[in-house]
């Protein structure tokens, strides 16, 4: 995606804009058991962002969350350092990433990522993710 200039932003600019591509990612959603849509906008180190959705199946145990799907594009393509992981849904309250999520997203960070979740009025909360997840299991 094209994000040029998008680490000048001030923070709470920044914030938004996460939060509104992540909106957008939102409507790619493949939901068909839950129909809980889920997008994720997560910024690299350099100013890229990549965007996920949540992709079920019929076998649920293999449905993948918006936000592992973000990471998996990201350091598929060799970007492995995030500042921010943006997360929003349909729902009023404030969407958390999962349990498994926020271990998945520990693998990559050194203390600094962001976690930004929103409900759909584009309302959000902020956190580290070292907030979130403070003891990670680690090989
Ligand atoms: N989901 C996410 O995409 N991210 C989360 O952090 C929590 C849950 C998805 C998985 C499933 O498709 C739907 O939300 C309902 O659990």
């Amino acid at each position: 995606m094209d994000t040029t200039n998008i680490l000048e932003l001030p923070e709470n600019e920044l914030e938004r804009k996460l939060i509104e591509i992540s909106q957008k990612a939102m409507e790619k959603s493949y939901s068909p058991y839950s129909n809980f849509r889920v997008g994720a906008a997560l910024l690299t180190s350099e100013g890229k962002v990549y965007t996920g959705t949540n992709i079920e199946n019929a076998s649920f145990g293999a449905t993948v969350c918006a936000e592992r799907t973000a990471v998996i594009k990201a350091v598929s393509e060799g970007y492995i350092r995030f500042k921010a992981i943006a997360i929003t849904s349909d729902s009023q309250s404030f969407i958390y990433p999962c349990g498994i999520c926020r271990q998945f997203l520990s693998e990559f960070d050194k203390g600094e990522m962001k976690v930004i979740c929103s409900n759909k009025s584009g309302e959000y909360k902020s956190f580290k993710l070292i907030e979130l997840m403070p003891c990670i299991f680690e090989l």
